[in-house]
């Protein structure tokens, strides 16, 4: 038997359309290890969501398939959580009660009612939600709402964390404080994450690895950059690192040189209400 921990092995993925076949992901390989993070980046529409929903058990590949500790990913499940981009809490329950849902689906039975409080509470708590738990979503910041978000993620106890550019809608002040976060929660609780991004400066700064993918149709992974920077990492400090530069300047070499989207993409991304504009936001700054 296989001791690999998340095994993305060989995956395809096709859509049937109205003009025919569209091959979304070619034969796209990839081993994680456990606690490692790994970031997703790349042009928009080239695959990183189809990738992120395949191994979410969204998505069925077309050919190859997703391994987690030996046991074939075929349908969602509690242990792989996402966190999409737009919160997706449930806008009548209070963050306290988003949270609960989840908990209530995986502890329901092994949890008793004031054990599921504590629980509830102590993820609300993580993500400095705690003082607003008993808000709607409405009652509260977009920031604050993909906190939640992240709150319900984490308190299924996935094996895998699978975010979906969970910070592309925020602010750059609270996305910075979202990744300190982020990076604390994860040193401490040593989840898999998987994380799609368009932020070089956020790939660099919280992965272990960046993996590059190359435009569709037919994507797949291009290049893969190990980021060799001790944790904790501080991104003030990191702002005059040079191996912290030359690990941006590699993912931005790859997407602006070598997987450089030509104008009539472009115009079509735009059409479809999609920015193929990746954010590089200075780390002084941000
Ligand atoms: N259900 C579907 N049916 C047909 N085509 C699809 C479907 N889902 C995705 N696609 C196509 O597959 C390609 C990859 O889409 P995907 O959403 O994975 O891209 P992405 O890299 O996440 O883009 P973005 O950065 O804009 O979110 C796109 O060309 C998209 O139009
Ligand atoms: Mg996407």
């Amino acid at each position: 038997m296989s001791f690999e921990h998340l095994n993305i092995d060989h995956v395809s993925m096709e859509f049937p359309t109205p003009k025919g076949v569209y091959v979304a992901l070619e034969n796209v390989n990839l081993v994680i290890e456990k606690g490692e993070f790994v970031s997703l980046i790349g042009h928009s529409g080239c695959g990183k969501s189809t990738v992120l929903n395949v191994v979410a058990g969204l998505h069925q590949a077309t050919k190859g398939g997703v391994v987690l500790d030996g046991k074939e990913v075929n349908e969602p499940g509690p242990d792989r959580a996402v966190v999409f981009q737009n919160h997706s809490l449930l806008p009548w329950l209070t963050s306290y009660q988003n949270v609960e849902l989840a908990v209530k689906q995986v502890f329901g039975k092994t949890k008793n009612k004031n054990e599921m409080k504590e629980w509830i509470e102590h993820n609300l708590a993580l993500v400095h939600m705690g003082y607003a738990m008993h808000k709607r979503p409405e009652e509260i910041s977009g920031g604050m709402k993909q906190r939640v978000g992240i709150a319900r993620a984490l308190a299924m106890q996935p094996k895998v964390l699978l975010m979906d550019e969970p910070f592309g809608a925020l602010d750059a002040l609270t996305r910075a404080h979202m990744q300190e976060s982020l990076m604390e929660i994860q040193a401490e609780l040593n989840n898999t994450v998987i994380m799609i991004t368009h932020d070089v400066d956020e790939a660099v700064l919280l992965s272990d690895r960046i993996v590059m993918m190359t435009n569709g149709p037919a994507a797949t992974i291009g290049e893969i950059l190990k980021v060799e920077l001790e944790r904790p990492r501080n991104r003030v400090e990191l702002a005059d690192d040079a191996k912290y530069n030359y690990y941006r300047h590699k993912v931005l070499e790859f997407l602006y040189e070598r997987q450089h989207v030509t104008g009539e993409k472009q115009a079509v991304s735009k059409k479809e209400g999609k920015s193929s504009q990746l954010n590089v936001v200075n780390p002084r700054v941000a």
